[in-house]
């Protein structure tokens, strides 16, 4: 147990520094290497890693886990998460080895680049579809509801093979998945409500398949390699992560460039250029930001601190990848940066992000295409008043209001 317990943990973002790690994370950062947290009204007392180095450790080791079931001590959150099973759907829960390389491999081939790249001419056709769209209907718009969201929402759906038409429904469950302040109970109901969703497309497919990401999990399913509650699981769950994060992404990329014009030119230099800028946005934004959670279940040393099997860490990817020990400079965004490819946006280790060749081709795609296209683009609010989530955890905006 840590000696000194420095209080005033949270994630949220002071209206006036929006697009930066929360202060109490960088306050952490200036007393201490590993510091000691109190969460869950000061029951856990997990260590916060506040380095690039010590966040590449522990989520590159075999000592820790992810999986909150078994133990409780897994800094979780919400709190009530703790120690609870997770709901009568599994796709919440992180897994161990070998169940996670297991459920991992189900995926693997869908997420692979060379595919990932034939879906590029169609992610810029539904791009300027959108856009088209949104401009013809006036000059001012709200960027989330128009563009930001139904982009990555038809590009999930249609390689899920998931009709768009439901995409109300399951937007409002991915909702309540990364609402903190959402009651377990109503977690709980979007998770089976989606559950169930899933259990019936899977079983659809199975009889009618199509070319898509759960026609071929129901082959799995079919071949043994998983069961039919599992495909359902997996397919919710990139469903999921599909929906909540590259429209964040877009939607604070766009804040983050009006608010740096002088690096507008390097996003609209060239395919090479938009891709490091991307990178750089991935870094500075960091929007998984409330620290992935781990706990150690073995005795493991990391940073002269001996971790006991069962002491939580928080891992905030966000101030990693503001380690001015690895990124000169890093409050500041720079779209040319040279090691912005080093940050840890998506995770590090084997539950790095699977999705990440998707979000890359649809920010590379996007971001360009939004200011070619609206050279004049502004936002019709002060930075402080625009709708920031707060207690999600997945950063973002509500809405954006937009003219151009
Ligand atoms: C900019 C967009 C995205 C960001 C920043 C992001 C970030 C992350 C992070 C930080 C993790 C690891 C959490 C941990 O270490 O505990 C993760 C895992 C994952 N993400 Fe993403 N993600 C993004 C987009 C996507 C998309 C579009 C998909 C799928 C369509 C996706 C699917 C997944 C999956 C399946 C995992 C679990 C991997 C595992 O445990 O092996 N993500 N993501």
């Amino acid at each position: 147990m840590p000696k000194s317990v420095p209080a005033g943990f949270t994630i949220d973002h002071p209206a006036t520094t929006p697009l930066d790690p929360p202060p109490s994370h960088l306050q952490l950062r200036a007393a201490q290497r590993f510091a000691p947290v109190a969460i869950h009204d000061g029951r856990l007392h997990p260590y916060l890693v506040t380095r690039y180095e010590d966040a590449r450790a522990v989520l590159g080791s075999d000592a820790f886990s992810t999986d909150p079931s078994p133990r409780p001590g897994m800094p979780d959150f919400p709190s009530w998460r703790e120690g609870q099973p997770q709901g009568p759907r599994g796709f919440f829960k992180s897994y161990d080895e070998p169940v996670h390389s297991h459920m991992r491999k189900a995926l693997t081939r869908e997420f692979m680049v060379k595919r990932i790249n034939a879906m590029r001419p169609g992610i810029e056709r539904l791009t300027a579809e959108l856009l088209d769209e949104m401009t013809g209907q006036g000059t001012s718009a709200d960027l989330v509801e128009q563009f930001a969201l139904p982009l990555p929402s038809l590009v999930i759906c249609d390689l899920l093979g998931v009709p768009y038409e439901d995409h109300d429904f399951f937007q409002q469950r991915a909702k309540v998945f990364v609402d903190l302040s959402a009651s377990p109970e109503r977690v709980v109901q979007a998770q089976q409500e989606l559950g169930e969703y899933l259990d019936k497309l899977v079983a659809r497919k199975r009889a009618e398949p199509g070319d898509d990401v759960v026609t071929r999990l129901a082959e799995q399913v079919d071949s043994g390699a998983i069961s039919a509650r599992d495909a359902a699981d997996l397919a919710a769950f990139v469903l999921f992560a599909g929906h909540e994060t590259t429209a964040n992404m877009i939607a604070l990329s766009a804040v983050a460039l009006l608010h740096n014009p002088d690096q507008l030119p390097a996003l609209l230099a060239g395919p090479q250029e938009a891709a490091n800028a991307v990178e750089e946005l991935l870094r500075y934004l960091t929007i998984v930001h409330g620290g992935v959670r781990r706990y150690a279940v073995k005795k493991v040393e990391i940073a002269g601190i001996t971790l006991q099997p069962g002491d939580g860490v928080i891992v905030p990817l966000g101030l990693a990848n503001r380690d001015p020990g690895v990124f000169g400079d890093p409050d500041r965004l720079d779209l040319a940066r040279s090691n912005a490819r080093r940050h840890v946006a998506f995770s590090y280790g084997i539950h790095q992000c699977l999705g990440q060749p998707l979000a890359r081709a649809e920010l590379q795609i996007v971001l360009p295409e939004i200011f070619r296209r609206l050279p004049k683009l502004r936002i019709t609010v002060p930075l402080e008043e625009i709708d920031f989530k707060q207690n999600t955890f997945v950063y973002g905006i509500n809405t954006l209001p937009i003219a151009w």
